[in-house]
């Protein structure tokens, strides 16, 4: 924390949530992109100064899974008095807006311990909320069409509530950590990273659509598209291991070649996806997508390029300044580090 600053001031903040380990990519993103210096920060959460509501930074980072705005921070310890506090904070705010709202309460880390914590302080401010405001407490509905989302995020030492409109968190999942329905028979856990990439594009994949799946093996993101009937072309000299596959409504081929210099038979373009989960440098992530891209030999896209260990904000400037370009040219692409991301990010997107 900066000297200066007091967590439990009045002052409004904006809380971001990040994997483990990526604070400072984060920072480093921020402060690019303009944004005011970092006041406090922990393991998977930094602290800005809070800015009015759609000026600086309304896109959301690469490295930023969830974001907190205009919020406040309460003490933590005892849970019971900062949940009873964060009530009282939000109750106000909601009064005075129309319609429903949605709770959602998370830690920085899903699967740490502080998540049970999380959800025992969201059980104490819905009932003080429910003491205080009936009438503000009677507008909460679930996630389907409330125009109000309040976020409760439990940190080492505070509880930080924010009460946002949808649109203005990265994501819209509780803390930004999507949770795959379980599939027993995906064959790889990088299955996740596509049904993630999936809900993100919003665009699900039709029924005997074409998929250039390159760096297939052992298929867990090639069984994503299969199961949902479409023809897949995975290429990756490695063996496929996707079980019952005459069960599934989709096809599947599979070719031993190089991802990188691979092209398509002509009777596959354009393909409705070209998917890519290859171990290469960023750079040949860039170079292989620009090819695509500038071929127009796709549709829509699903890039998962690796970090490297040194600098990862700074390697992908090179894949962002692209992106930036194709923006104006009727695509649509963006560039995030997604809740089943380890040191990876994914580019989704669509061409028109
Ligand atoms: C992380 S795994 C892919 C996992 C896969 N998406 C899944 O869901 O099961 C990376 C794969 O990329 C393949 N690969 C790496 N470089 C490649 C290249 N130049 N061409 C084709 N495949 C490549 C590797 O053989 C490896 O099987």
């Amino acid at each position: 924390m900066t000297n200066s600053w007091n967590p439990l001031s009045e002052e409004a903040v904006r809380v971001m949530i990040c994997r483990r380990g990526m604070e400072d990519d984060l920072l480093e993103e921020a402060a690019r992109a303009g944004w005011p210096a970092c006041l406090g920060r922990g393991e998977g959460w930094l602290v800005l100064p809070g800015v009015p509501v759609g000026t600086v930074g309304k896109g959301f980072l690469v490295f930023e899974r969830q974001r907190m705005d205009q919020a406040r921070g309460f003490a933590s310890r005892p849970l019971g008095e900062g949940a009873r506090q964060a009530a009282a904070w939000a109750a106000e705010r909601l009064d005075s807006q129309a319609g429903g709202w949605t709770l959602q309460a998370f830690a920085p880390d899903p699967a740490g311990k502080g998540a049970g914590q999380a959800q025992a302080a969201a059980r104490r401010w819905r009932e003080e909320l429910a003491r205080r405001s009936p009438n503000v407490a009677a507008r909460e509905s679930g996630p389907g069409g409330t125009p109000w989302v309040v976020q409760l995020c439990l940190t080492e030492e505070h509880l930080w509530c924010s009460v946002n409109r949808w649109e203005q968190l990265a994501s819209t999942h509780p803390g930004g950590a999507y949770q795959a329905p379980h599939d027993p028979a995906a064959p790889s856990r990088s299955y996740l990273k596509m049904e993630e990439a999936l809900d993100l594009l919003a665009d699900p994949p039709r029924h005997g659509q074409k998929v250039v799946d390159l760096g297939a093996a052992p298929g867990g993101w090639s069984y994503a598209f299969l199961k949902r009937g479409c023809r897949v072309l995975a290429v990756d000299r490695g063996p496929l291991k996707i079980s019952g596959i005459d069960q599934l409504p989709g096809q599947l081929t599979h070719l031993r070649e190089d991802g990188l210099t691979f092209t398509p038979p002509k009777g596959w373009l354009p393909a409705d996806w070209l998917v890519s989960d290859m171990l290469v440098a960023p750079g040949q992530a860039l170079g292989l997508f620009r090819r695509w891209v500038e071929e127009r030999r796709m549709k829509r896209f699903v890039i998962n390029v690796k970090l490297p260990q040194k600098h990862p904000a700074a390697a992908l400037m090179p894949l962002e300044a692209y992106l930036a370009k194709l923006s104006g040219r009727r695509a649509f692409g963006r560039l995030r580090q997604l809740y089943h991301d380890r040191r990876e990010v994914t580019l989704v997107g669509r061409l028109e």
